[in-house]
């Protein structure tokens, strides 16, 4: 959520942060900004949407440093003025920041200045920061003992350098090319750096006469390690109109991909598990706790207890700990706010903790240490298709691996992969669903879980009121609003519930509903035929034409599917 990105050095500063910022654009597209030193004057430029409206504006600029940043609004509206860098009252130095400050009002209260030109929490910050003593590293680090909250931020000083501090937020920064580069992200610093370094929670960093000078938070000098970039594969990559659509492509091949690096169990044999395993559980958001309701199934199958959590449920809730439980963090980004808030804790409280990510150097991966990676490669749309499937996929493999049955099973799971089909739907069936008013998602089991993922699917990039439901569950209330303007895509792969899915379709018939069937099944309904695969495969066959389906929609009503309103790919607030 918002995407920093700052240069100092001998090549064009607004150039570097701009593709910088087109890269970070999927943490916020509502509005961007840059400041930059033009004839030794801070000028600042900023344009509501996405950075193709900042890029009008900053052409033919040249400067040798400058901060920039893509939003994605928390306190006050889209408008310019709430748009960063924010400028502090002496207009000597500019802020951009990723993050909360949640005492903000009683510091803008303490502050007590004449006017103030936005309604963020970072303008306040800004001023903040000119209001205490010293040079302008320790401004920073005294200011950020009196903010309760999360930041990563890159400052612009008058005078011609940049100071940094991070806690929560992601933040980066990196020897390039010419000059030195800070970012939200370390895809920005690929082909421009080899190694980086990571600011950790607390830690500052001054920018100046070509070097960084690291900071703890006591203002003492520290020097860091840098580490090496690591890269996402492009061997998968497909080029599509939109990235979603690429992304639903690549599945099979990523998928494979997956499987050949975990192939030899080595990934699997790295992993820390607790003395006597009794239970696994599973922390995440969005798609990726349907990834881990689906893991927590394929654990119970394979006879070890598993419990599925929403991060931000589990955070400020009562589940009582086990030391004898592996808990384990899913996420695509590595850097979602809810879900780390829990690892930090179950670290802290001594847990045996494991990240299952697809980004490789991600927070929550420094955080685990023990880590499960996802080969997915770079996914950029913000509804999330490949990186899910891989998920599930490795909380197959992982289950597995630890009840014994990985390597008698490599060869059926290769030859699935093999023959895994994109099922896509066509356009008849698209229009049809168009013209209802109410579309459910039902199911039983696994297909309950496709068909929560297929109805966040169609929510977030259709903007459409769906929701999804155990089938058994509809007569239990939810029938009451099935009528002639409902449809129910009802998703049936288990052969154990399959009559009972039925019985539950003619009920909503009978109430002038409309349904179809998607299903491996024979049957005497309006269906989506599927293709048969052992039953631990389905959800993966099944989530693949209920993507097509939310994709198809978003298109026919003209929205850009990979930059849904209101979201943002990476959520680093809590
Ligand atoms: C997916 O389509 C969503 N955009 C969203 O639910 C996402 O899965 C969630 O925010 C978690 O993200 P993460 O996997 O990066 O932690």
């Amino acid at each position: 959520m918002c995407g920093i990105c700052a240069y100092v050095g001998k090549e064009n500063a607004v150039k570097h942060v701009l593709e910088g910022l087109k890269i970070l654009e999927y943490r916020g597209y509502d509005s961007a900004g840059i400041s930059y030193i033009e004839n030794e004057k801070l000028r600042t430029i900023k344009a509501v949407g996405e950075i193709a409206n900042l890029e009008q504006k900053v052409d033919e600029i040249f400067s040798n440093i400058a901060v920039g940043h893509t939003r994605w609004a928390t306190h006050g509206g889209v408008t310019e003025n709430n748009a960063h860098p924010h400028l502090s009252f002496t207009q000597n130095i500019a802020m951009v920041h990723n993050g909360i400050i949640e005492n903000y009002k009683e510091l803008k209260e303490e502050l007590k200045l004449d006017k103030w030109n936005s309604q963020t929490d970072t303008e306040v910050f800004v001023n903040l920061v000119e209001t205490e003593k010293g040079n302008l590293i320790q401004k920073l680090i005294s200011a950020s003992q009196k903010a309760i909250g999360s930041f990563a931020v890159a400052i612009l000083d008058k005078s011609g350098f940049l100071v940094l501090g991070k806690r929560e937020s992601p933040l980066y920064v990196a020897y390039v090319k010419g000059g030195i580069m800070a970012v939200s992200d370390t895809y920005v610093l690929s082909g421009l750096a080899q190694e980086f370094f990571t600011l950790k929670d607390n830690e500052f960093a001054e920018i100046k006469n070509d070097k960084i000078y690291f900071y703890n938070k006591n203002g003492k000098k520290i020097t860091k390690n840098s580490e090496k970039m690591q890269f996402f594969n492009k061997k998968t990559q497909i080029f599509e109109k939109t990235h979603m659509k690429s992304e639903i492509l690549e599945t099979k091949d990523v998928l494979l991909e997956t499987f050949m690096k975990y192939k030899n169990g080595d990934i699997f044999s790295k992993v820390i598990l607790p003395k006597k395993l009794k239970e696994i559980n599973l922390i995440a958001c969005g798609t990726a706790y349907h990834s881990s309701l689906q893991g927590a199934e394929y654990f119970k199958k394979m006879g070890i207890s598993a419990h599925s959590y929403i991060a931000s449920e589990f955070r400020y809730g009562n589940e009582i700990l086990n030391k004898n439980a592996l808990y384990i963090f899913v996420s695509q980004s590595g850097e979602t706010a809810d879900t780390i808030a829990c690892a930090k804790m179950l670290k802290e409280k001594g847990m045996v903790c494991l990240a299952l990510t697809n980004t490789p150097n991600s927070y929550l991966n420094q955080i685990c240490e023990n880590v499960l990676p996802t080969f997915a490669g770079k996914e950029i749309a913000v509804a999330s298709t490949k990186a899910y499937s891989c998920q599930v996929f490795v909380l197959y493999l992982f289950s597995l691996y630890l009840s014994g049955k990985f390597i008698e099973k490599k060869e059926e799971i290769e030859k699935v992969l093999n023959n895994f089909e994109l099922i896509d739907v066509d356009k008849t069936l698209v229009d049809k669903i168009s013209n209802f008013e109410k579309i459910f998602f039902v199911g039983r089991g696994q297909d309950y879980i496709t068909a929560l993922e297929s109805s966040l699917k169609l929510k977030e990039i259709t903007y459409i009121n769906s929701f999804a439901i155990a089938s058994g569950e509809l007569k239990h209330g939810t029938l009451a609003l099935i009528d002639k303007k409902s449809i129910v895509i009802a998703l049936c792969t288990e052969e154990k519930t399959k009559e009972k899915l039925f019985s539950n379709i003619e009920e909503i018939l009978a109430r002038e509903g409309s349904v179809i069937l998607v299903t491996n099944f024979e049957n005497s309904f309006e269906s989506l035929k599927i293709p048969t695969f052992p039953s631990e495969f389905m959800p993966l066959i099944a989530i693949i034409p209920m993507q097509f389906l939310a994709l198809h929609m978003c298109e026919k009503l003209g929205y850009n599917p990979d930059k849904p309103k209101n979201l943002a790919k990476s959520v680093t607030v809590e």
